[in-house]
């Protein structure tokens, strides 16, 4: 296969494996937790069922993913621990780290109801992670007991803070009362003032934090004749507290670390050098004044969508769903300025001046990814009643920056063409199958074919003539999602008015051709054609111009119900695809070239010959029904004629 003339943007992903010796540690830790369990009304400074809740997320993450080994928790947070060979998606750190964070807000979701019955989940719950490298048995140890003190102290010091509350003082009070103070006070201040013993009276759970690993336990699976018994090993996940779990003596009696790298445990570690914590909080940063993508795909969604009949091959439900939480993230988080979907993929386009967390990669794709996933997670039933989950969805994430506007474009082109091309194969191979085809058979009567021959497959066992044409644009031309001023008619004293606000629009637009983008200027902050906004300004102000400017802008593509789209995808479209090929994914995982040249420039001039049309229908209008100075209005007459010629389109007589 030829290289797609988008595909170079994949050039600008960079790796990220995390290099052996290290071992590889993902911290999960609640992001705007302080909100959140004020809005759940979570006991303080510790909800015991928000914690099992916790735990519950982490054993489940156990289970799911066996190169987990242990994982320590306390709080809102969760560190889960890998074994020091794995070889988990390459060792690629934004795989692994948004595949943990998506997996345990999916949990976190589905198992509120069970520990938190008589609490409404009512936003969605999200979690910020990243990965801790240990490039030493030495420095896994000292990871631990950091987090393990910063367990204890934090405990120590909200147990008192909310107990200085709790007796009346003003939060600043209670503060000032502790500022200063050592462990040894406040473990005097808790038995003095408040009758507490802080290692007597304070659970395990909240002074120590929890580690949840993996054990190998013996099971008796039947009897032999004689009656012997005959046993299996299965790993179970094991819950304990312990005082100190950076303890050489505490990894012992546990089956997770081999003997050889228990030795490099130091006997009793009972301080964590500077440079070792500096290290754990390093957080490598985007480029600054760069477009920055986030694009998340589902994970193993082809067993996700056979195991819930997703219908073949595309399922509307199923897709709205993904875009009602690609609007949710649009509306969470006022960085994202677009966003494009397709299939089980989702790119979020982070604006060039983003400071979001500092910029700070894994923070950006983890928040996206975890808050994508716990809100698909929560409107599941809102788009499926009648289906039960039976998988959690999750999803993977990583984030690349683009340069330019051209290149951010080229990248999401790069994405639509995906999205034509897989589609157009794919229509083709569901219906020779539901003809009666094996998948084989549909696999070689597509092989070799072009745009004509799988169109004429279509017309064929459909009946019906262009029958691609009749598939809705959100199978197409998949799914845009941007704010936009929306223009609504209020009536007052004066009559009829329009009065916009700001909402976030979803669309099935045409986004490789430049007029999506010249319509949308503000998307990419990109200058604005004065001599156009002039003309739409003065559209507006017509009598009936929002009426007009909502035609226009419908014309342009851009709808907020997910209605048809005036691009019209007839002829020699590109339809080819190699046989047996998934949708194209990062440079990683090899198998990008999905998409033909040939058939790619095909799609190109098609989509761009309908988009001429929309922007002639949209230019006349503006001729006829907006303002302007003659000389703008010649100019405008010009263009439209200048446009009409490479189209083939007769001039027009001159207005009179
Ligand atoms: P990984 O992403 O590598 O984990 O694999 P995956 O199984 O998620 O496959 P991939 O992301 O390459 O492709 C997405 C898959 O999701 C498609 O191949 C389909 O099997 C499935 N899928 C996505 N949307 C739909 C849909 O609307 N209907 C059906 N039936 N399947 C869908
Ligand atoms: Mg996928």
């Amino acid at each position: 296969m030829a290289n797609s003339k988008y595909e170079y943007v994949k050039s600008f992903e960079v790796d990220d494996e995390i290099m052996l010796p290290n071992t590889i540690i993902v911290r999960v830790h609640a992001r705007d937790f302080c909100r959140f369990s004020e809005m759940h009304e979570f006991e303080k400074p510790n909800d015991k069922k928000a914690l099992e809740l916790m735990n519950e997320c982490a054993n489940a993450v156990l289970e799911q993913f066996p190169d987990v080994i242990f994982s320590y928790g306390f709080s809102d947070e969760y560190s889960f621990i890998f074994k020091k060979e794995t070889k988990f998606y390459q060792r690629r750190g934004s795989k692994i780290l948004s595949l943990i964070v998506s997996f345990f807000s999916s949990t976190y979701v589905t198992k509120w109801r069970a520990i938190l019955p008589q609490k409404d989940l009512k936003c969605a719950p999200s979690f910020r992670a990243r990965v801790i490298c240990c490039a030493s048995m030495e420095v896994l140890q000292a990871c631990l007991l950091w987090r393990q003190n910063e367990c204890h102290t934090n405990n120590q010091y909200n147990t008192c803070l909310w107990q200085l509350i709790k007796s009346g003082k003003s939060k600043e009070e209670a503060q000032a009362t502790l500022r200063g103070s050592l462990k040894q006070d406040k473990n005097e201040l808790l038995y003095q003032c408040f009758n507490i013993n802080y290692k007597k009276d304070i659970p395990e759970m909240f002074r120590q934090g929890t580690c949840t690993l993996k054990t190998e336990v013996e099971d008796i699976v039947k009897y032999k004749d004689d009656g012997s018994p005959v046993k299996r090993t299965r790993r179970k996940v094991l819950r304990v507290h312990s005082e100190n779990i950076a303890s050489k003596r505490f990894w012992k009696e546990k089956s997770c670390l081999s003997k050889e790298e228990l030795d490099q445990f130091c006997e009793d570690l009972n301080k964590t050098r500077p440079e070792y914590v500096k290290s754990f909080q390093y957080e490598s940063r985007l480029m600054l004044s760069t477009w920055i993508v986030v694009r998340i795909d589902g994970c193993h969604f082809h067993r996700f969508s056979e195991i819930h009949e997703f219908e073949k091959p595309n399922d509307a439900q199923a897709l709205n769903l993904m875009n009602a939480c690609a609007v949710a993230v649009l509306e969470e988080f006022r960085d994202v300025i677009f966003a494009y979907g397709v299939s089980d993929e989702y790119s979020f386009v982070l604006k060039k001046d983003s400071q979001l967390y500092q910029r700070c990669a894994s923070e950006i794709v983890s928040s996206i990814v975890s808050f994508f996933s716990s809100t698909y997670t929560m409107r599941w039933n809102e788009f499926f009643p009648q289906k039960e989950m039976k998988r959690l969805p999750y999803f993977d994430g990583r984030a690349v920056c683009y340069p330019s506007n051209e290149i951010i474009k080229d990248y999401l082109a790069w994405r639509q063409v995906d999205c034509h091309i897989n589609n157009h194969y794919n229509t083709c191979f569901w219906l020779l199958v539901k003809s009666g085809k094996s998948k084989s058979e549909a696999q070689n009567d597509l092989k070799g074919t072009q745009t004509p021959e799988k169109n004429e497959i279509l017309d064929r066992l459909t009946g019906i003539l262009n029958y691609y044409d009749t598939l809705p644009p959100m199978f197409c031309l998949g799914s845009s999602i941007f704010w936009d001023k929306e223009t609504k008619m209020v009536d007052n004293e004066e009559g009829a008015t329009g009065k916009s606000r700001r909402v976030v629009v979803v669309g099935h637009c045409n986004i490789i051709e430049t007029g999506f983008w010249e319509a949308h200027p503000e998307i990419l902050d990109e200058k604005v054609d004065r001599f156009k906004s002039v003309q739409m300004a003065n559209v507006k102000s017509t009598p009936n111009g929002p009426a007009i400017h909502s035609a226009i802008f419908r014309l342009s593509g851009a709808e907020s119900e997910g209605s048809a789209t005036p691009i019209d995808l007839t002829g020699d479209g590109p339809h080819e695809r190699p046989v047996g090929a998934k949708k194209a994914k990062g440079r990683r995982k090899g198998k990008g070239a999905s998409s033909d040249a040939q058939s790619e420039s095909q799609f190109i001039q098609q989509a761009t010959l309908s988009a001429n049309v929309a922007s002639l229908t949209q230019l006349y209008t503006l001729y006829f029904t907006g303002g302007g100075t003659p000389e703008e209005k010649q100019s405008l007459w010009s263009t439209i004629q200048n446009m009409k010629i490479p189209m083939g389109l007769p001039p027009d007589a001159p207005p009179s």
